[in-house]
């Protein structure tokens, strides 16, 4: 009953089809809540390794949810028929909605984006996942900018509620209600934020992030006791040392550079050399076994 449902919302919806670009970490993820909202899922990425890798981790992921009793193998089934995994970006020509997780770097997003837009119809939406770059900018690269919008989901996506949905100033206002219904639909919060650096949430968290390494350098306290006090007295789920490990310390001291800069160096976001070292070292947190602290004797479970 359930799939008939969804089959039915999607001849309703102007979104049928989806397009990923990049399979990494965020694109697989996307693709799982879209394939389990019942679009049509094409995830593109031009490296295979990564195709065969997206795969594979689909299928443990589902696996486990079945294992938690959240999902049956119907479903399962079900939720993998709605994703093909393709290596030509044309693959792409009938996407209603494309959502675009490559590397952070303008000029390769901007390539990408305008040889989508060769193959794509007119109505297509065209958007980045991007989590500091300027969407007026990647939109700029585009024939119709209007069709351009930012649609930051964070990390894990397939569990993370909140979708931030971010307009250029060229973006049309259909184009934007369209996204909110549609990323709504697949049981996101959407939270529509305006085109600035860091949007809503990676600019409240610099704050988070940068005053407890700057507490840490002043030798007010180690990084356990700093995650415990905001774990006990703050009231949050991770402290902050344990979060940056989660994110990766050289992802996480990118996004601090970039917004740092976008804002002309307002010293409230000024990076932390402390960071900076642990990322060169290659203290990059739970991916490499090791940052704020050691993990190399956890399994790295990302199933959910
Ligand atoms: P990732 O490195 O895990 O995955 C990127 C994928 O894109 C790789 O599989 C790579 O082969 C592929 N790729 C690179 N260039 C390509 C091209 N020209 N055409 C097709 N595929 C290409 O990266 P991740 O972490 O998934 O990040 C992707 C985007 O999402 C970035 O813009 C990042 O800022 C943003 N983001 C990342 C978050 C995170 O916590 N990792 C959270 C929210 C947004």
């Amino acid at each position: 009953e359930k799939n008939q449902q969804s089959t039915i919302n999607n001849h309703r919806l102007p979104i049928h089809t989806v397009g990923i670009i990049g399979a990494g970490t965020m694109g697989s993820g996307i693709a799982q809540v879209a394939a389990t909202a019942g679009c049509l899922v094409k995830l593109f990425d031009t490296n295979q390794a990564a195709l065969d890798k997206a795969k594979v981790a689909l299928e443990k992921v589902l696996n486990r949810l079945i294992e938690k009793g959240r999902i049956d193998a119907h479903e399962k089934i079900r939720i993998q028929g709605n994703i093909s995994y393709v290596n030509a970006l044309q693959t792409l020509a009938d996407a209603d909605l494309t959502i675009e997780a490559i590397v952070e770097n303008l000029d390769i997003k901007k390539k990408v984006f305008q040889e989508l837009e060769s193959y794509v119809s007119d109505t297509a939406i065209i958007a980045s996942n991007t989590s500091s770059l300027s969407i007026a900018s990647i939109a700029a690269s585009l024939q119709r900018p209007e069709r351009c919008i930012g649609i930051h989901f964070f990390n894990p996506a397939p569990l993370m509620k909140l979708v931030e949905v971010i307009p250029a100033v060229q973006t049309s206002q259909t184009v934007l209600d369209t996204c909110v219904a549609e990323i709504t639909r697949w049981k996101k919060v959407v939270a529509v934020a305006k085109d600035t650096p860091g949007f809503i949430v990676n600019r409240v968290a610099r704050p988070f992030y940068g005053e407890a390494l700057r507490i840490y350098e002043e030798g007010i306290a180690d990084f356990a006791t700093i995650d415990w006090a905001m774990k006990t007295i703050g009231g949050f789920r991770m402290g902050p040392f344990e979060l940056m490990d989660f994110i990766g310390n050289d992802v996480n001291y990118t996004v601090t550079e970039t917004v740092f800069n976008a804002f002309y160096q307002d010293p409230r976001y000024k990076p932390s050399f402390t960071q900076q070292r642990y990322s060169q070292a290659g203290y990059l947190g739970r991916k490499s076994g090791r940052g704020y602290y050691d993990y190399k004797n956890e399994e790295v479970d990302n199933a959910f």
